[in-house]
């Protein structure tokens, strides 16, 4: 009976065994549902349709501005209206102390913009323009890595605006694409628009347009090859005559507003002291990430929405979300996008005012060390273990599974005496936990307040919880099926020999993988085990740059991300950048990925 109940969980027939139904890859994910058309089911046993995409949302949702999420998963699937508040200051590097006349690229650190600083000689120094905002900027926002020059997706979302299609062959044409996008946006609300690659970078469509110009000549650095402000670069940085009327490179390898003359790598000298990682900022890498552009989550377009993009629903059938782009979208779906946001940057309708970045991080709070407390336990077994040490494994889960539960736990909700049959006595539990962030939003006067954009977030956010709260109510009956709260329920004596906490683990293994990998969010990006040591040395005086020579052994935790080790090859398309150990202090190029 209780090896039944089990069993139903699973949602495998009877007729295997546990041990069985624990080998198969998780099925939990497959199963035909979906939350839009039937929010009434409440059965533990039904998960999520497999062309669900509200977990998706959530988690781009969650990554916005942030640059080690938008490392990973660089095909952007989201555009967003974004404010950059007046009195903000940004960076331009190039060869002269001239005002740009043509849109142009800005770093929102000096760091990123001083590789493009140039000059003709070391003793001219070399120009960096300071660009401070008078008034707030009105952008959009490509989230990915979309200043990646890369083919396979990165800049997908751009292209439709630029080109009013996927164009992958013109990866390389950043001239190009920065007039058309300004082109496009010449009759629009908006300034310009906001990317990332090693840091986020603004392009602006006219400098005389809420920002004041300072030119500032810097001190350019000697060095012994080519580079920046060196002697014998020739014209360098993005407005150079001639060359950047496309902006093209022989190599990917190049970074963005780089010359190409004579280089097919990054100048890594342009960087303090050859610092390498140490000193190219990373500062922005976790939530919130760069706040100085400011998102209206009231406003996103994401490519996600099925209801509309339904056209992208197939082209994703099967892939990997590290596959998911944008080619392929129908052209009547693309002109509803870019339709849509055309119109959006002309709205002006505040919304509901519910801080959903907030609510969202709340819940990734909530449950992610907790998640990854319990395949951490689970992920320790062994199959040596003895029984006594199988039963405290399976304790501390349980632990980990009331804690999480805990506040849905209600005081009505008991297995029956024979619960073999059924796991309806726990829908009133699952349902408080599914519903608790998204109820009184979805069902007060607060709803039709809410934009079509905040729809789709509240849909992503009651998916995901939805399912957390389905897999780990789903794995708390388990445990107490097998005799895990004595107090709370007590299998009979025949059921209690039967007991297999084996295959328990084993089948709280899978889910717990299972809901994870359904989850992927960034947070659990990181390095196993943890690096060296993960704080970053600022360089401000001879003293500290001494003593950090000492520290040359020290490592940080580091995503392969184009220009560096990505994209140089093209047949590594569809590579899943993983995090790893770096040293701290080697130059960039030192690292063969
Ligand atoms: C909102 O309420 C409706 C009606 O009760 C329900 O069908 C739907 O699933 C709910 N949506 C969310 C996001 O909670
Ligand atoms: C998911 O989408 C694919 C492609 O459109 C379709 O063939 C499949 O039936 C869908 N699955 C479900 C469960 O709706
Ligand atoms: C699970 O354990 C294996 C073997 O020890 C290890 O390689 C893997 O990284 C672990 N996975 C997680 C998610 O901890």
């Amino acid at each position: 009976m209780l090896l039944s109940t089990v069993k139903r969980f699973l949602g495998f027939s009877l007729s295997i065994t546990l041990l069985e139904a624990a080998q198969i890859p998780l099925a939990a994910h497959s199963t035909t549902y979906n939350l839009e058309n039937d929010g009434n089911s409440w059965d533990i046993n039904v998960a999520p349709g497999e062309n669900t995409t509200g977990h998706l949302v959530f988690e781009t949702v969650n990554s916005f501005m942030q640059h080690w999420p938008n490392t990973r998963y660089r095909n952007g699937h989201s555009i967003v209206p974004a404010v950059v508040p007046p009195g903000t200051v940004l960076y331009h590097g190039r060869r002269d102390a001239n005002t740009p006349t043509s849109p142009e690229w800005l770093a929102t650190d000096p760091e990123h913009s001083y590789m493009f600083c140039r000059g003709q000689s070391v003793e001219s120094g070399c120009w960096q323009l300071t660009v401070t905002t008078v008034r707030p900027l009105k952008l959009l926002y490509f989230d990915g890595s979309a200043a990646a020059k890369m083919p396979d997706g990165a800049m997908d979302s751009q292209d439709i605006l630029a080109y009013g299609k996927v164009v992958p062959e013109k990866y390389r044409g950043e001239r190009e694409r920065i007039n058309n996008l300004c082109e496009w946006a010449k009759d629009l609300n908006v300034d310009g628009f906001v990317r990332m690659e090693m840091d986020f970078e603004i392009m602006l469509c006219d400098f005389t347009q809420g920002v004041i110009v300072e030119a500032i000549n810097l001190r350019a650095r000697a060095r012994g090859g080519p580079g920046p402000g060196g002697p014998g670069r020739g014209p360098g940085g993005p407005e150079g005559p001639g060359r950047h009327l496309d902006k093209t490179f022989p190599s990917a390898k190049l970074p963005p507003h780089h010359d190409n003359s004579d280089s097919h790598s990054i100048d890594f000298s342009a960087l303090p002291n050859s610092g390498g990682f140490a000193t190219f900022p990373s500062w922005h890498r976790y939530y919130p990430g760069d706040t100085r552009i400011q998102l209206d989550l009231t406003r996103l377009i994401s490519f996600y929405d099925t209801n509309l993009v339904p056209s992208l629903v197939v082209e994703r059938h099967g892939q990997e979300r590290i596959k998911h782009r944008l080619l392929g979208i129908s052209s009547e779906d693309l002109r509803t996008v870019v339709q849509k946001i055309e119109e959006l940057t002309e709205v002006s309708d505040p919304g509901s005012g519910i801080d959903w970045a907030t609510l969202i991080r709340l819940i990734v709070k909530r449950y992610s060390e907790r998640l990854e407390m319990v395949q951490y336990i689970l992920n320790s077994t062994n199959p040596s273990n003895s029984a006594s040490e199988n039963k405290a494994l399976a304790e501390n889960v349980q632990v980990q599974l009331i804690a999480m539960l805990q506040p849905y736990m209600l005081s009505t909700v008991k297995p029956p005496q024979n619960p073999a049959t059924s796991t309806e006595w726990v829908t009133p539990m699952y349902k408080l936990c599914a519903t608790t962030y998204t109820n009184y939003i979805n069902t007060s006067s607060l709803r039709p307040r809410l934009t079509p954009s905040e729809n789709l977030i509240l849909d992503g956010i009651h998916t995901t919880t939805r399912e957390i709260c389905r897999v780990v109510t789903g794995m708390w009956v388990h445990g107490i099926m097998a005799g895990l709260e004595p107090d709370y329920y007590k299998p009979s004596a025949t059921d209690d020999s039967d007991i297999d906490l084996v295959a328990l683990l084993d089948s709280w293994k899978e889910h717990i993988f299972g809901l994870m990998k359904w989850l992927d969010w960034s947070v659990w990006l990181k390095c196993r085990p943890a690096c060296g040591f993960e704080v970053f040395i600022a360089f401000f005086s001879e003293w500290v740059m001494f003593l950090t020579s000492l520290l040359d052994w020290q490592e940080m935790c580091y995503l392969p991300m184009w220009p560096f080790g990505r994209g140089s090859d093209e047949n590594h398309e569809s590579d899943d950048p993983q995090p790893r150990c770096v040293r701290r202090m080697a130059p960039f190029d030192d690292h063969s990925f």
